[in-house]
């Protein structure tokens, strides 16, 4: 078993990815793609997982592939140095599941608190329930094993499934032999880019919400949702009124996103953070001035990824390209895990003809 660093991280193809997206996870892996730390960087769009609860709706996942990849690209996602895949495309990560499956129970299965939440976000009934959606932690583990991946760098509420991939991994290689890359989660170290608030401080950015700023949108629209719909302190109601800044979204996002070469850019009245929240605490500084220098930190980050959308977006073929020769490449990655696993639960009968010595050795010693 390689002793490489390799990273795998994934995404569900159902929607356009948010501004929670890039600070929570997407910058990161830029980074961690340019650190130069890691032998191997995969993501994995993550589409058989999206079908676990839109089975009638697969024109949706279809649809949504080519907008992550164009949201990846123009992050700095750069394929020369990550792998991007498609998951209903590697057909290991099916079987090694299958596998998986017996080695969890349904009560584990239940007692699984991201689960939990999301049954109940979806409503969906004990009777409705897809048992699909229900065992999806369970193909997680085989799309993060099947990369060999050690660190999978995550939001808080995938540290859950981490978890149970973890439980199964040391299962396998205690029934089968080491077999299997024992997966750490990496999250944020920034607390605050770790759950992103939605605009108006709802805890989650949600299309369904409509409160979201979109990696795509265009400056009208970033500038319309903080303008027109972000929330701030109600009790701030005099530009003279002390403000709290804990709770208030635009702080929020400054301590998200902002840096002190922001303020000598945009606020010089200001070296940090500290000093502008400082201000705002005592009273004497308005909210408009906040959004304005909000929007600024906004523009800055987003319009390079504009930028680059519009490009890629005039070149489909390119993108088709880049996730084809991709997943061609993981297609190898995740077969030869699966051949590892079956070789070590003695399943591997068609690789050579071994068996067949055996097979005979066992009838004549019964027929003795
Ligand atoms: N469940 C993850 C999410 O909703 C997406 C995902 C699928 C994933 N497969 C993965 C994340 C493997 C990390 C590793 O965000």
């Amino acid at each position: 078993m390689a002793e490489k660093n390799i990273i795998l991280t994934g995404d569900r193809p159902t929607g356009r990815l948010h501004l929670g997206h890039y600070v929570g996870s997407l910058k990161r892996r830029v980074e961690l793609q340019n650190s130069g730390k890691y032998d191997e960087i995969n993501i994995l769009i993550a589409d058989d997982q999206a079908l676990t609860d839109n089975a009638d709706n697969p024109a949706k996942i279809r649809d949504n592939i080519v907008n992550v990849v164009l949201d990846y690209l123009s992050a700095g996602i750069d394929p020369s140095k990550t792998t991007i895949c498609v998951q209903s495309a590697l057909p290991a990560l099916h079987a090694l599941t299958f596998y998986y499956l017996n080695l969890v129970t349904t009560a584990r299965l239940s007692r699984n608190p991201t689960i939990k939440a999301e049954i109940q976000m979806r409503g969906f009934s004990e009777e409705g329930l897809p048992a699909g959606f229900f065992t999806y932690p369970v193909s997680q583990t085989a799309d993060i094993t099947a990369f060999d991946a050690n660190v999978v760098p995550v939001g808080e509420d995938q540290l859950p499934m981490l978890e149970q991939a973890r439980e199964i991994v040391e299962k396998f290689n205690k029934i089968y032999g080491e077999t299997l890359v024992l997966p750490n989660a990496m999250i944020p170290e920034n607390e605050f880019q770790r759950r992103l608030p939605g605009v108006d401080g709802k805890a989650k950015m949600s299309k369904s919400l409509g409160n979201c700023i979109y990696l795509s949108d265009t400056s009208a629209t970033v500038k319309k949702q903080v303008n027109g719909k972000m929330y701030t302190d109600p009790l701030h109601l005099q530009i003279s009124d002390p403000g709290h800044t804990e709770g208030n979204v635009v702080f929020t996002y400054l301590d998200a996103l902002c840096t002190d070469e922001h303020f000598a850019e945009y606020l010089p009245d200001y070296k940090n953070l500290e000093e502008m929240k400082e201000h705002y605490r005592r009273g004497g500084l308005g909210d408009g001035v906040c959004k304005k220098f909000l929007i600024n930190v906004l523009e800055e980050t987003l319009s390079p990824i504009r930028a680059e959308r519009a490009k890629w977006a005039n070149d489909i073929g390119a993108v088709y390209d880049i996730i084809s020769s991709g997943t061609a490449k993981a297609v190898e990655t995740t077969n030869r895990t699966l051949a590892r696993v079956r070789k070590a639960m003695k399943i591997d009968y068609f690789v050579d003809r071994s068996i067949v010595k055996e097979w005979e050795s066992l009838l004549k010693k019964a027929d003795q």
